[in-house]
């Protein structure tokens, strides 16, 4: 099968020749046929983030059950599925106490012991978050994958992989956005126009988008923002304490930056909570005005919207279906896999939600 291979990090990928092995008894093989392009892989890319070389980068896709093993009764073949980067195992603490996200249990992984998933001559090659959806096929754990409905496009169930689970569930499990509360998003990426669009889901009264780039503010309304903040044009923290009369209940961080995780608490009112979605760079620090937590100020991280994805991702679906999710607008354009590299480069300008690839 073809995958787009990183090999170094910043030099383009190709596309290339990749072998991949049959499914293990409690592994699926997909047919893959859509993969959207999420600042996570740009991190692995560019080198903000370590991550073993040679391998195949990609981790929100949506595809088609081609192949199923021995013990696997979840899915059949033909079944459409969104894949998923939290795979859990289903028995350790964070699973047991409804924390999947959390679980990093490598049982899930094939082990060292055992031929690798994917290949290249007698080299093995990576999956990024044991994923690898920039290629045809994906060959992933069963619980790396949810099944959806036949009729829900798969250009669109894509974006559910990884950027609306990811906003939708940092707002409505992670922070837990109540109706009629204050809400801003920093940042409206495909992760921060789909946090916007989980606090207008949740009910939030009022919902602030920050970002820089003039066509995202106008995007994000689209959203379910009521107010937009240009960062480009000074401060962000006074604009929103002016227009909410001291401070958000709820802030988000949907970039991965210091600056703007600081932002994030700063923007709050007493008692409100800052959530940080973004992956802010190993070895970065982030400061906070100490006196500030005498007013009762939290700061929290989210991974992968603490999502419970096997249930979230069909109920995504629903909310799609009845127009409540707009997946419609988070498709910047489609593109080939050997248009990856392009892909890459523009989520740089903050320009774009999200290029999706299409297979064939
Ligand atoms: N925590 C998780 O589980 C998780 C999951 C997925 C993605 N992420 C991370 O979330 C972040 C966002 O991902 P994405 O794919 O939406 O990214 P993106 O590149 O599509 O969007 C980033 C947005 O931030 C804006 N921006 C950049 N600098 C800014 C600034 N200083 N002030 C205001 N706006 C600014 C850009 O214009 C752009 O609209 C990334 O760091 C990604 O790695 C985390
Ligand atoms: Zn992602
Ligand atoms: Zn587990």
């Amino acid at each position: 099968m073809k995958a787009a291979v990183f090999r170094e990090v910043n030099v383009p990928m190709e596309v290339e020749e990749v072998e991949i092995s049959k499914p293990g008894p409690r592994e699926v093989l997909i047919r893959t046929a859509a993969a959207g392009v999420c600042h996570s892989d740009l991190h692995f890319f560019n080198g903000t983030y370590p991550g073993a070389a040679p391998m195949v980068l990609g981790h929100e896709s949506a595809g088609v059950v081609e192949q199923v093993g021995s013990d696997v009764h979840y899915v059949q073949p033909g079944d459409h599925v969104i894949t998923c980067l939290s795979v859990f195992c289903g028995h350790c603490e964070y699973c047991l106490t409804g924390r999947l996200s959390l679980c990093q249990e490598p049982e899930t992984r094939r082990g060292r012991d055992q031929a690798p998933r994917l290949s290249h001559g007698d080299a093995p090659m990576g999956q990024f978050a044991d994923l690898g959806s920039f290629a045809e096929m994906m060959l992933v754990h069963e619980h790396a994958v949810a099944k959806i409905r036949d009729d829900m496009p798969l250009d669109r169930a894509a974006l559910i992989g990884c950027g609306v689970t990811t906003g939708v569930g940092a707002v409505i499990h992670t922070a837990g956005v109540e109706p009629g509360s204050t809400v801003a998003v920093i940042g409206c990426g495909g992760v921060g126009l789909s946090c916007i669009n989980g606090a207008a889901i949740a009910g939030a009264g009022r919902v602030i988008a920050v970002d820089m780039v003039a066509s995202k503010l106008d995007l994000a309304r689209k959203f379910g923002a009521t107010d937009v903040v240009d960062a480009s044009e000074g401060d962000p923290v006074g604009q929103v304490k002016q227009l909410t009369g001291g401070g958000v209940h709820y802030s988000f961080e949907a970039i991965g930056l210091k600056v703007t995780a600081e932002q994030a608490f700063q923007m709050l009112r007493n008692g409100g909570t800052a959530t940080v979605i973004g992956m802010i760079p190993p070895g970065h620090m982030v400061s906070l005005h100490g006196p500030e937590f005498l007013f009762e100020k939290k700061i929290q991280g989210s991974m992968m919207g603490s999502n419970r994805f096997r249930v979230d991702m069909p109920r995504f679906v629903e909310l799609y279906m009845q127009d409540k999710l707009h997946l419609d607008d988070l498709v910047s354009s489609h593109i080939k896999l050997g248009d990856v590299n392009d892909a890459l480069k523009q989520l740089e300008t903050g320009e774009i939600a999200r290029n999706v690839i299409l297979f064939d």
